[in-house]
């Protein structure tokens, strides 16, 4: 059986990367399958450095939207092909910090960018690959700037003003309409604890549905070991 591709979206500051590890670990304390963690961007070594180009603070030009769009699609092609189509195909489970939602809530609704050319692009960059599931973890911006600006040292996007983050909110939620069988809304106001049980209920109903029998240790399928952890 091919794996899974999960995702978890949302704005800056609403707790995506905690609560995807903590699913990561139950997942893999549950399931014998392999269970990786990626991201994007920077989900492999050019993804790193395209990274690094997207939210240094420090960059010297103001990156033009269009730029802003190619190089997060560019980063998205290299993390499909190297890295979760080989890992899907050997049937791993792969929980992925931001895929294409991002593009088309950050440079479509937050930006501003047409669209159309975004799903394109996404669906160029993806190679057709689309997430089995999508965790959307909605927080008022204001909240969620709050959080990160207590973290301290904003990167590039995070330095946007309220207006672009409150978008990007709404882009988030026209896309869950849209798509309502994959994209599951959270509440991330909820405090962490709930919000990963909330999350563990989603998991084993669905990858249940799809054929993971048993969340039991000995629980077996085909599968090669030699998966780089991430
Ligand atoms: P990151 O530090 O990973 O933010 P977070 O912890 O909130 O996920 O930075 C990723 C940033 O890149 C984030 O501000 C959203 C932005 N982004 C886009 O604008 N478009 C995209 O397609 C993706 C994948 C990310």
């Amino acid at each position: 059986m091919a794996g899974q591709l999960i995702v978890f979206e949302g704005i800056e500051g609403a707790g995506k990367t905690t609560q995807l590890q903590r699913a990561a670990t139950w997942l893999r304390s549950q399931l014998t399958v392999p269970v990786l963690t990626s991201r994007e961007p920077g989900g492999t070594f050019l993804g790193q450095q395209l990274r690094s180009l997207l939210l240094d603070v420090r960059q010297q030009d103001e990156i033009e939207p269009r730029a802003e769009l190619l190089l997060y699609a560019a980063d998205r092609a290299q993390h499909v092909e190297q890295y979760l189509k080989p890992n899907l195909a050997q049937g791993a489970i792969i929980l992925c910090d931001r895929y294409t939602d991002s593009t088309l809530a950050y440079q479509g609704y937050g930006r501003q960018l047409e669209l159309g050319l975004i799903e394109h692009l996404n669906a160029i960059a993806s190679g057709g690959l689309t997430p089995n599931l999508t965790f959307w973890l909605d927080l008022d911006p204001e909240i969620g700037l709050q959080r990160i600006t207590e973290r301290g040292a904003p990167n590039r996007l995070e330095q946007e003003a309220l207006d672009f983050h409150q978008r990007v909110r709404e882009g988030y939620m026209t896309l869950a309409q849209n798509h309502p069988q994959r994209i599951i809304r959270l509440d991330a106001n909820t405090a962490a604890d709930d919000l990963e049980q909330e999350i563990r209920t989603i998991l084993q109903t669905r990858l249940s549905e799809t054929g993971y029998e048993s969340f039991s240790k000995n629980f077996s399928k085909n599968f090669s070991k030699n998966f780089s952890k991430n």
